[in-house]
């Protein structure tokens, strides 16, 4: 007796069916479990049979060869338990054989007792499933919130094997999980508001621009002066994630078995903020079995990274790809990995170690050697990342001690940059349909920002008047700018007049920009 049971697997971010083939045989009891699996597929054999015996049934004792399909590739972790004991009981008769499971997908792992337990990556294979044409997806009770954000799929929340197999012998119904409302769920975050940030006027428009544009930024300043607080309001003031980033970005939650048990998809922007102790294999990604890392965490979303300079050299370094590429490929001798690391990196840092380098009032006790090495832990090429860096000033006592009544929400800023945005889209799609050329594009599918602008695309889309191009000559030629400053400029200013809604970049827009990239000429110059 031969049955065949669908199940899905992971690899990366990305799931792949995989048929559960179960040949049973009388004669003799054996157990053999082929197709290139794990350790843990390997023990499925003991978990299925004390499950199955303790869910009620003789576990039948048969000659079973159990075949995972595509055989060559590496199947991991418990995902199979429950197609396995599917298949089982179906070559057996305790599942009726007339059932059609055709278009069924049956994942999660077995307790001894029978339950069903959680699994890792429900949403990446319930995608796949989904993908490969099945219709039906039978999940573990705590996942299947997360597999229903899965369009075009019925999710079955399955609490153990007996209701299971009472549901596919049409003894007992079952009713698939509603697909969580998005917008509904939208609507209801609520985050730490701009507003809380007291005076930082300058660092507000520069948080203001950056998310506009996309643009990584950095802030430098005194001890307590808002450099984290307002790096934690960035969320709030970009825009809302879309059901497609919001699927995303669960995706590697997904898999890193981080999203919380119950949850569906994850509606607010990520804030990942490694601590710099952390290793580089978790910050970019790695190991055996390849794990996105925090940066893929931030996708869609915000990486902070706090005392910069505290980083290892080495760990910083390794963002620089990522940070160019929006995604992470990580190769292995079974095949590689790729996550997508689409993330605005903020980071914040003292002037020095003491953190009153070049305060007007306290001193700086560090030794003028200390200061320079101190800056110097944050390289050449990952200072050229920052499209903007901004310095802020420790507050008056005015400003601290009396709250503006005036002061803007999260709200209204996050009003302005979904404008800008949604301007910044119109420019170039006119600018593609004058020219009658597809849209410039980067690797990633993503709507393009001006952050993401390459040469060719600064050249196609950033047009400037002639007062903006004189201005940017001067600069060039009396600051020693480098032609990365030069472009870094550029995409600065064609995102301040995004906000202006302004098709040309004019010479205030450059000035603005230009202003808001001195800082490595006071401090690394
Ligand atoms: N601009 C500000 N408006 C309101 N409160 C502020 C401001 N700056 C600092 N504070 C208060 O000081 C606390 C510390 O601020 P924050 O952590 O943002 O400082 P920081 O600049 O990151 O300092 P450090 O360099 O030590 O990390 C805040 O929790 C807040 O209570
Ligand atoms: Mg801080």
């Amino acid at each position: 007796m031969l049955s065949k049971i669908y199940s899905a697997g992971l690899y990366g971010i990305d799931g792949f069916v995989v048929t559960v083939e179960v040949d049973a045989r009388e004669n003799f009891a054996a157990f053999e479990l082929v197709g290139l699996p794990d350790m843990a597929v390997k023990e499925a054999k003991e978990r299925v049979r004390t499950a199955c015996e303790n869910t009620g049934y003789l576990f039948p004792e048969l000659a079973y060869m159990v075949n995972l399909a595509p055989a060559d590739r590496r199947k991991e972790g418990t995902v199979f338990d429950v197609a396995i004991l599917v298949g089982i009981l179906r070559c057996a008769g305790a599942i009726d054989p007339r059932s059609d499971l055709s278009d069924s997908c049956f994942l999660g792992e077995l307790s001894l007792s029978g339950e069903l337990r959680p699994i890792r990556g429900v949403l990446c294979m319930c995608a796949a499933a989904r993908d490969a044409g099945l219709r039906r997806v039978y999940v573990p009770r705590e996942n299947a919130a997360e597999a229903a954000a899965v369009r075009g799929i019925d999710v079955y929340a399955v609490g153990s094997m007996r209701e299971l197999i009472a549901h596919l012998n049409a003894k007992e119904a079952l009713t698939p999980t509603c697909p969580p409302d998005f917008e509904e769920e939208l609507s209801s975050i609520s985050l730490p508001d701009l507003s809380d940030v007291r005076g930082q006027a300058m660092a507000k428009r520069a948080m203001e621009i950056a998310a506009a544009g996309g643009h990584n930024i950095l802030l430098i300043g005194p001890p307590g002066t808002g450099k984290s607080m307002l790096a934690k309001r960035l969320p709030s003031i970009l825009p809302p994630l879309t059901f497609e980033e919001a699927l995303q970005t669960t995706k590697v939650h997904s898999v890193t078995g981080l999203l919380p048990a119950g949850e569906s998809l994850l509606i607010r922007r990520p804030f990942r903020s490694p601590h710099h102790t952390m290793s580089a294999v978790s910050l970019v990604g790695g190991g055996i079995n390849p794990m996105p890392g925090e940066i893929s965490l931030a996708h869609n979303g915000v990486l902070f990274m706090d005392e910069l300079p505290e980083f290892p050299k080495q760990v910083t370094d390794g963002l620089r790809q990522p940070l160019e590429d929006h995604a992470v490929t990580i190769t292995r001798a079974n095949g590689r990995a790729t996550f997508p690391c689409s993330f605005m990196l903020v980071a914040a840092m003292n002037p020095c170690r003491c953190g009153y380098f070049g305060h007007p009032t306290r001193p700086c006790t560090c030794r003028r050697g200390d200061v320079a090495r101190y800056l110097s832990n944050i390289s050449g090429p990952m200072l050229d990342r920052m499209d903007i860096q901004i310095e802020l000033p420790s507050l008056t006592y005015e400003e601290i001690s009396t709250p503006d009544p005036d002061a803007e929400t999260s709200a209204v800023v996050r009003e302005r940059v979904i404008k800008a945005r949604a301007f910044a889209a119109r420019r170039m799609a006119a600018v593609d349909a004058a020219q009658g050329e597809p849209p410039h594009n980067d690797a990633t599918d993503a709507p393009l920002c001006n952050a993401r602008l390459d040469p060719a695309g600064i050249h196609r889309y950033c047009r400037m008047d002639a007062d903006a191009v004189q201005l940017l000559k001067d600069a060039y030629e009396n600051l020693g700018l480098s032609a990365r400053g030069h472009d870094r400029i550029l995409r600065v200013a064609r995102t301040i007049a995004d906000l202006e809604e302004s098709d040309i970049i004019a010479a205030h827009h450059v000035a603005e920009a230009i202003q808001l990239r001195s800082l490595d000429r006071k401090y690394w110059s």
